[in-house]
């Protein structure tokens, strides 16, 4: 009875084991959330309307230094747009270029034939020309509005601006919008047509290649992090490789070498005054064609990352250096402690924000919080990706471009999309880098979320918009295809983007 009852044991034991090894190797399949990941927009029913004239402007980066540059209503960035969540936002358009142009509303689901794409969402506006870009705002969070036409140029020339959506439920911060940017003039203010800045470039490599979202680091134990800029020197010189330096400057990406905040360059750049204790939302906005912004606290302190990409996270991450790749946003929760200091570029000169307290104490500040985001469906990790994108770059009857899967985009003719993707799923796309530059991947009209890099999962990563994949990286990423039509995923260096690095994709 006894060895009966023991042999008994052992074999449930040995299948419990084996069911469990089966099970870790093939998961079961988990039905799929039926619902989107992100509650569906109510409507307020206020409508905010805006024009946007885009045409040539001077525009004055210090004193003494005025650039010929394109703007919108003649300033650099464009006008801030601001509504609340689910507030109806109706922008006219009026192209006063002479030549076509289109806006593009980075990181916000709009409706497909809201997206500014040229020859997918809309035709190019032509000079002279007007389009009403008309939706309800359908997630609150720091977003950006820029060209979608000719963009490595027309975004270098000044066409962008900040786009903020407020979130009646979020702490009532106040909030500073810090729109980065890098220009490459003569010391006329002349804009320089090569980009020559070898040095910027190089360091840009350095930073891309140690570069990853902070809320991913969070969760990966920090590896990606620069925490503090000593960290920069040692491991990133070796691994970048010598094949960006084989790549000409003009499909590198345009490097400038005045950094600018908010159209202004150094001492114009304008300090921001804080009340004495007082809580504020900094909204961090990557403009530049190509340029990774590092920056830290002049005296060290901590930067507590509350929003990644305009969503909030539901505990602040605190690091000593945020790396911003182009077209990313971190808001920071900046708290004041009557002690001025300033916030400044690590590895290249330039940004020099300076924070100090002025003016009479504020009653206590709220405590920030924010929702979690719901976990990722488990099974999503180990099936193979719905779609899988290759990077690299190809020199055809002698001109380089970029391709993916071997393809370099036609922006004249997108032809038929790569993939279709089923609405309302989880899809899994692999990006594969074989390149030795870092590019800053963007997905048109749906969020993202990292899965893993390099097959090593990294659980709770953020929602994004806008994922770095460094060189000789494979990036799965999770994509819930919630908003239908045509859409782009492409490279966020605008210069890999115009010169081929850009896909057309269908959720239907
Ligand atoms: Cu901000 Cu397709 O871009
Ligand atoms: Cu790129």
């Amino acid at each position: 009875m006894k060895r009966h009852g023991y042999h008994w044991h052992m074999l449930a034991c040995v299948a419990l084991i084996a069911i469990a090894a089966f099970a870790f190797r093939r998961p079961e399949p988990t039905p799929e959330p039926p619902a989107a990941p992100r509650p569906q927009v109510q409507a307020t029913g206020e409508t905010r309307e805006y024009t946007l004239s885009a045409a040539p402007a001077p525009w004055e980066l210090r004193p003494g230094l005025v650039t010929d540059a394109y703007a919108y209503n003649g300033q650099v960035p464009g006008p801030e747009i601001r509504v609340n969540r689910g507030d109806r936002l109706k922008v006219t358009l009026v192209n006063g270029l002479d030549e076509p142009t289109t806006i593009h509303w980075h990181g916000v689901r709009v409706p497909a034939g809201m997206d500014g794409v040229p020859m997918i969402s809309q035709d190019p506006v032509p000079p002279g020309g007007t389009f009403v870009y008309e939706f309800v705002a359908p997630d609150a969070g720091t977003f950006f509005y820029h060209s979608h036409f000719n963009a490595d140029d027309q975004v270098d020339r000044g066409l962008y601006g900040p786009f903020v959506v407020e979130d009646p439920a979020a702490p009532a911060y106040r909030d500073v919008v810090l729109a980065l940017d890098d220009w490459l003039l003569d010391a006329s203010g002349r804009r320089l047509q090569t980009s020559a800045s070898e040095k910027e470039r190089d360091i840009d490599n350095e930073l891309d290649s140690v570069s990853a979202s902070a809320a991913e680091a969070s969760s990966a134990g920090g590896g990606h992090m620069m925490d503090g800029g000593m960290a920069m020197g040692g491991s990133m010189t070796g691994g970048m490789g010598m094949m960006a330096h084989d790549l000409p400057n003009d499909i590198n990406g345009r490097f400038g070498d005045l950094l600018a905040v908010n159209g202004k360059a150094g001492s114009a750049i304008a300090p921001v005054a804080l009340k004495r204790g007082e809580r504020v939302r900094a909204r961090l906005i990557n403009a530049s064609n190509a340029m990774t912004h590092a920056l830290r606290a002049s005296d060290g302190r901590a930067l507590k990352i509350i929003s990644v990409d305009g969503t909030d996270m539901a505990v602040p991450k605190a690091v000593g250096t945020i790396v911003l790749s182009p077209a990313k946003r971190f808001d920071l929760l900046v708290e004041d402690d009557g002690k001025p200091w300033t916030l400044e570029s690590v590895g290249r000169k330039g940004i020099m924000i300076a924070f100090a307290s002025a003016g009479e104490s504020e009653a206590a500040a709220e405590e920030w919080k924010a929702a979690t985001l719901p976990a990722l469906p488990p099974e999503i990790a180990h099936r193979a990706p719905d779609a899988t994108y290759a990077i690299a770059t190809d020199v055809p009857m002698g001109a380089t471009e970029w391709t993916l899967n071997g393809k370099a985009y036609d922006m004249e003719n997108p032809g038929a999309p790569t993939k279709i993707f089923a609405k309302d799923r989880w899809a899994k796309v692999r990006v594969k880098n074989a390149s030795p530059m870092a590019h800053p991947m963007h997905l048109h009209g749906q969020f993202v979320r990292v899965i893993a890099r390099n097959g090593q999962l990294i659980p709770g990563a953020a929602q994004e918009d806008t994922v770095v994949v460094r060189p000789n990286e494979t990036v799965d990423l999770a994509v819930f295809t919630d908003n239908p039509g045509d859409w782009v995923l492409h490279c966020h260096n605008l210069e890999h983007e115009e010169n081929g690095l850009m896909t057309k994709f269908r959720v239907q």
